[in-house]
């Protein structure tokens, strides 16, 4: 459930009309609920109320720090993949012992980083990362706290940009090889072997590969065991799907239900890095329409809405051809046709939605792109010179600006024409 609602035939965010802030703070904009955002942190992290957990947000699902202070608040922690998303972090407040770091990539720096910001666990996914952390560490004088990633080789049934537990994906480390590296991480000075970690996916509407992987995850723990290596975390990561159109998939609670059954026999503390299923229904991305027009002269006739929102704002459509609900904030209903909704950029793949039947609407009319709280604004770009759109949070009959509109200044803010006269 979220607090976008009609009332009287206005879109509303909880107390307050889309419309009357469209009106202050101008469009697009994206706009969250807090109410949402509580309920649905709560609904995922109640689920394991009873067992020793830790909910760590996935910070690249949607990074304001007004949203990452909310959950922080909450006694929730951050999933991060970057230097950038642990000063985020660290700048909303997530203490840093609740803070977890991913990512196949991690650079000299971002280890350094992280290692001097206390962090509770770094997801360790290849060999050469471990030597690099091990020396980091040495060089600082401290010992780093690791997990390794490891990929179960399980098929989330998901987008296939966004499966990540598969052995052709560049994630991880082969569950098969893992133990070798646990013996050598082990061994190191500078390395505190914790966890394991183990993230498939993402969008996943089954329960059925999180059972998959936890079960490999848990034969693979046991052959640590066995070699005396004892694990004090296991992070299972994200990926519990939202609904975007008609999927199905599992409520929070079930998901909890059936992972904790699998885990009687196993004393750690559970790790999950959930994004989309707290913020994705909690934020929608709202746009105005500038123009209408029919282009004739092909097979058919071809509708198009034109909107002031583009694929540099909403990138989902274009790139993982998303599905997105769209709906005119004044509801409407008559004269109903297929229409693309589209975006000013120039290119034809920038769309928001594509042969939607769509009520007749006009120039200045406000439209709602629904489920756009995760992977939104973060995939947001400056395509086209456009500057970014101005993030807004509603809390009851009040609203604030969580993210200032870029401006024109700030686009080439940095840029420098260089003097080569002197050559
Ligand atoms: N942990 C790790 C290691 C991840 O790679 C991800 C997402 C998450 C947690 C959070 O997963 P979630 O609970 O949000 O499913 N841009 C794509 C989604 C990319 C997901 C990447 N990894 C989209 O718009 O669908």
């Amino acid at each position: 459930m979220n607090h976008f609602e009609y009332k009287n035939g206005t879109l509303f965010c909880e107390e307050i009309a889309v419309s009357e802030i469209a009106k202050e703070v101008g469009t697009p904009f994206y706009l969250y609920s807090k109410a949402t955002l509580v309920r649905h942190f709560e609904a995922f992290d109640s689920g394991f109320a009873d067992i020793d957990h830790l909910t760590c947000f996935a910070v690249k699902s949607c990074s304001n720090i007004g949203i990452l202070s909310l959950f922080a608040g909450l006694g929730g922690g951050a999933d991060i993949v970057s230097g950038g998303e642990l000063y985020r972090a660290l700048q909303a407040g997530v203490d840093p012992r609740r803070i977890i770091y991913s990512g196949v990539g991690k650079t000299e720096d971002e280890l350094r980083y992280g290692l001097k910001s206390g962090i509770l666990l770094f997801n360790i996914e290849s060999e050469q990362e471990l030597y690099r952390l091990n020396m980091v560490a040495a060089d600082m004088g401290l010992q780093a706290p690791v997990a390794f990633r490891v990929n179960p080789d399980v098929d989330p049934k998901t987008h296939a940009y966004i499966s990540t537990g598969l052995a052709k994906n560049k994630f991880g480390i082969p569950i098969s090889e893992a133990v070798d590296l646990y013996v050598q991480a082990a061994e190191m000075e500078n390395i505190a072997v914790k966890g394991v970690s183990c993230h498939i996916g993402s969008q996943l509407t089954l329960i059925s590969p999180f059972i998959e992987a936890l079960r490999k995850v848990k034969a693979f723990i046991q052959r640590l065991a066995d070699k005396g290596i004892i694990i004090e975390y296991i992070d299972l990561g994200g990926g519990v799907g939202i609904v975007y159109d008609d999927e199905k998939p599992p409520h929070p609670r079930e998901y909890a239900k059936d992972i904790k059954a699998e885990l009687t026999d196993l004393q750690a503390t559970l790790i999950f890095e959930p994004g989309r299923v707290i913020v994705g229904n909690a934020g929608i991305l709202v746009t105005e329409v500038q123009y209408t027009k029919t282009n004739r002269g092909g097979e058919k006739e071809k509708h198009f809405v034109v909107v002031d929102a583009g694929m540099n704002d909403l990138t989902r459509p274009s790139l993982y051809d998303a599905y997105h609900k769209i709906q005119p904030v004044e509801e409407k209903t008559k004269n109903r046709k297929t229409v693309d909704i589209v975006g000013p950029i120039c290119e034809t793949g920038d769309f928001i939605g594509k042969d939607r039947d769509f009520p007749e609407v006009e120039q200045g009319d406000l439209l709602a792109v629904m489920s756009a709280g995760a992977y939104g604004f973060t995939m947001a770009s400056n395509y086209n010179s456009r500057p970014r759109v101005a993030e807004v949070m509603v809390s009851g009959d009040k609203f604030a600006v969580i993210r200032e509109r870029e401006t024109v200044e700030s686009l080439i803010q940095g840029e420098m024409i260089p003097d080569f006269s002197g050559e």
